[in-house]
């Protein structure tokens, strides 16, 4: 008699091959997410949000400050948890899924890039680009590979300086990389060029260009800069934790140089 879990199982193999076929990547159901739950101070910080997201699309999220961005992210970058609600990961529902099953999906899912870049000042660049690798051992093909990216991302001449040695724009081109080294078919930025002056910030939204446009990666980055919205394939909304606006962005750009 076949287990509960085979059963699970299937069913999970099952809705990926569903998700393939249409190319749905995520897909988010009347989802909540509320601090201090049933006390005076509770917070909706996410109010029954629906969302699906087809692969390769290229989203830039806007929204006044405390809507419900950040919460939004990290939710899908499998780093918080919710309320209630389902979120499909490439046809995984990831909501009631363990620490371990978890960890697994963001390894071989998701790429994350934090406003405030996370790099580790002792090591060289080229081993921060690495560092999400490491629990697995590094091979000489992840080496390769981060040595190319790195390259894309205009880098080849860096990748032994520590991130002291770096500005601000070169540091957050590192966090993009570390980001892409799991080759993961989603890349999520938190304001990815919050912190930079408009330049700078200009080839960080080129890099996402890139790696959207020919690697067919999903991005989705929460970002006030009207630049980014023009490469984006589409533009949300986020307002007291609900979307107030989903619009495609017919003119998109994408030779922006
Ligand atoms: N860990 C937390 N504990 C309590 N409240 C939080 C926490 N994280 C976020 N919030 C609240 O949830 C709301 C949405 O926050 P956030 O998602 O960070 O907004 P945004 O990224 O759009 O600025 C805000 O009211 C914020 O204060
Ligand atoms: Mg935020």
């Amino acid at each position: 008699m076949a287990s509960i879990k085979d059963t699970q199982t299937q069913l999970e193999v099952a809705s990926e091959v569903i998700s393939e076929s249409d190319e749905l990547i995520i897909e988010i159901k009347d989802l909540w997410r509320k601090f201090f739950e049933n006390t005076p101070a509770e917070v909706q910080a996410l109010r029954g949000v629906n969302f699906r997201v087809e692969r390769g699309e290229f989203i830039t999220i806007m929204g006044p400050s405390g809507s419900g961005k950040s919460t939004l992210l990290t939710i899908l970058g499998c780093m918080a948890p919710v309320t209630s609600g389902q979120v499909f990961i490439d046809g995984t529902e990831i909501t009631k899924m363990n620490q371990r099953k978890l960890s697994n999906i963001r390894k071989e899912k998701i790429g994350f890039v934090f406003q405030d870049i996370f790099l580790i000042d002792t090591i060289s660049a080229l081993e921060n680009v690495l560092l999400p690798l490491l629990p697995y051992g590094i091979k000489k093909e992840d080496e390769q590979r981060a040595k190319e990216l790195m390259r894309i991302a205009g880098l080849e001449d860096r990748m032994k300086h520590k991130p002291t040695e770096l500005s601000g724009g070169q540091k957050q081109r590192v966090a993009i990389c570390r980001a892409l080294i799991n080759d993961p078919p989603i890349v999520l930025a938190d304001e990815p060029t919050g912190n930079l002056d408009s330049q700078t910030g200009g080839e960080i939204l080129e890099l996402l260009r890139k790696i959207n446009y020919e690697k067919n990666v999903t991005i989705i980055a929460v970002s006030h800069d009207p630049k980014l919205a023009e490469f984006s394939s589409r533009d949300v909304m986020i307002t007291d934790g609900e979307i107030t606006r989903d619009r495609i962005n017919p003119f998109r750009n994408h030779n922006v140089s």
